[in-house]
């Protein structure tokens, strides 16, 4: 079953699969929860690995998500961890993907909910959106935090996220891959955005 959801793995400018299937983009820093997230999504134990570090393997992965979706991932986009020798190159690559990839829809911006969302999640996010795409924020690990304490982060973050932008706070989501909590709020919405016409 795994061999059919890893798509693709692209290295290079072009080459994305030849796929009609609307798309969805992950991205987030360094040991955020991007991985465990896509494979708690995916229904997965470990087709995205966990272990991989942006900046050591520069690819985009093409995910097949239930025929529907098509789900990528971004390691290292827009975060200072990520430089190395070929970062411009590697910057030049994701540009390339997200103007040219006429079926991408949407991008989740992942953020651990203990950090909240900082500087470079906010100036990824207005990039995006100025692109004209769809953009979601999901907090990753809410299981580290007693429910007292999430309660009281959530709060901040989404006035945090209603200052910034007024329409986002319905498509941000708290969610654990560990516990398995917040994640069909978020496959409900994914799909929703992805059938939109
Ligand atoms: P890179 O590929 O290095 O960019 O990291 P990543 O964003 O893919 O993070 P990854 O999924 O590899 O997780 C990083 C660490 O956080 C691992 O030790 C995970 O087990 C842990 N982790 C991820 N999600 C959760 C979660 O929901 N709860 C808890 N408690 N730990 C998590
Ligand atoms: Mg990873």
């Amino acid at each position: 079953m795994n061999e059919n959801i890893l798509l693709a793995t692209v290295f290079e400018k072009g080459g994305y699969p030849k796929t009609t299937l609307p798309e969805a983009a992950v991205c987030g820093r360094s040991n955020c929860g991007k991985s465990s997230f896509l494979n708690s999504v995916l229904g997965v134990k470990n087709i995205a690995r966990v272990s991989s570090k942006p900046g050591k393997t520069a690819s985009i992965n093409f995910y097949n998500y239930a025929d529907k979706i098509v789900i990528t991932d971004l390691p290292g986009y827009g975060y200072a961890q990520a430089t190395w020798a070929t970062r411009d190159k590697w910057k030049e690559v994701i540009d390339h993907y997200l103007f040219s990839r006429e079926q991408l829809k949407m991008i989740l911006v992942l953020a651990d909910v203990r950090r909240g969302m900082q500087k470079e999640e906010i100036e990824l996010v207005n990039l995006f959106r100025e692109q004209g795409l769809k953009v979601s924020i999901i907090f990753t690990k809410a299981d580290k935090l007693s429910s007292t304490e999430l309660s009281k982060i959530k709060a901040q973050v989404l006035a945090q996220i209603s200052n910034l932008w007024q329409d986002m706070r319905e498509t941000t989501f708290f969610t654990s891959s560990l516990k398995k909590t917040g994640l069909d709020l978020v496959k409900k919405h994914l799909q929703r955005i992805c059938t939109e016409k």
